[in-house]
């Protein structure tokens, strides 16, 4: 790419030209954030992506992301600008080894975690993400027995919250295992007064010191809307762009990780970068394309979520 180019400039006017939404999740770097035409948790990305009318969704996200927005809005090309850009956790949850554990539980029903491949989401009964999972749990009879899958921490923090009992797949995000409970305690102690907020993909050791658990937007609007001056997050630092900007008094520290360096960042999610973002948007590629059966079978879950967490 010709170094004088002004990216955003020229995206803005791809934009413009093609009829293409941007839509960018929280993790996305500070650059792609800003100039996207919508950012949010992956509850408010898939609506979004189901009631544009432009003509082309450019996905700044992860893959399953992108696949999402094209299982509930087939007629759109949409775009991601690494097509590589995949999520451990998804990856965690291979599609033959969840239906021998699904046989192995046949009264059950399933929720899975938005995070996970249209193939798991074609063995799903109900989708959910972190906005809405406790919504969607709640709803279930009493007495029905539940999996929830791909991830094992997020459904352990559901089943506190909600005191239902649920068979968990063991699967798990990097990103949010690496967090070091002694590290962070050793943090609240230099910043008593600092709520810590917490992504609940994070494991228990850490979600017991947490002030706040929550989805990233849910994070970002407890920040915004406390007295607190200062923030310890425990979630990937993308985040802190947006709520940096909306509180530009407020400190926010990123929990520490247990690799010895300061870096909460998602590989997957940070494959994205402004140049491939206008690359893709030039060339309209990589586009993400999907088989029409599993496609109808994924949509169903969606579906089901989008009416259960109204
Ligand atoms: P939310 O933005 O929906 O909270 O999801 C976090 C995440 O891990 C996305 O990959
Ligand atoms: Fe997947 Fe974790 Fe990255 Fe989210 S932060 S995309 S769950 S690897």
């Amino acid at each position: 790419v010709d170094p004088s180019l002004d990216l955003f400039e020229e995206i803005e006017r791809l934009k413009r030209e093609k009829n293409a939404v941007l839509l960018a999740h929280y993790y996305q770097e500070g650059d792609i954030q800003d100039i996207a035409d919508y950012i949010g948790d992956s509850l408010g990305l898939a609506r979004e992506a189901e009631k544009t009318d432009a003509d082309i969704i450019v996905f700044a996200g992860v893959h399953f992301m992108a696949e999402t927005a094209k299982i509930l809005n087939p007629t759109k090309t949409v775009l991601l600008p690494d097509l590589h850009a995949g999520c451990s956790l998804a990856d965690s949850c291979p599609p033959d080894a969840f239906a021998a554990f699904r046989a192995e539980h046949p009264d059950h029903i399933v929720i899975s975690y938005i995070n996970c491949s249209a193939a798991i989401k074609a063995q799903t009964d109900i989708i959910c993400t972190s906005s809405n999972a406790e919504h969607i749990v709640r709803q279930i009879p009493a007495d029905q027995p539940i999996i929830f899958a791909p991830d094992r921490n997020l459904g352990r923090w559901l089943i506190k919250e909600t005191g239902r009992d649920m068979v968990l797949w063991q699967g798990a995000c990097i990103v949010h295992e690496i967090f070091s409970e002694q590290e962070l305690v050793r943090l609240k102690v230099r910043h008593p007064n600092a709520p810590v907020l917490a992504h609940p993909e994070c494991e228990e050791a850490v979600l017991r010191h947490a002030d706040h658990v929550g989805s990233t937007s849910s994070i970002r609007r407890f920040a915004a809307e406390s007295n607190a001056e200062a923030f310890i997050v425990a979630t990937e630092s993308g985040i802190l762009h947006q709520m940096q900007k909306d509180n530009p008094g407020k400190t926010f520290i990123a929990a520490p990780p247990d690799n010895g360096c300061a870096c909460n960042d998602c590989p997957h999610m940070k494959l994205n970068t402004l140049e491939k973002l206008y690359l893709c948007m030039k060339h309209e590629a990589p586009e993400l394309h999907m088989d029409e059966q599993i496609r109808l079978a994924a949509l169903k879950p969606i579906e089901r979520m989008l009416e259960m967490s109204e």
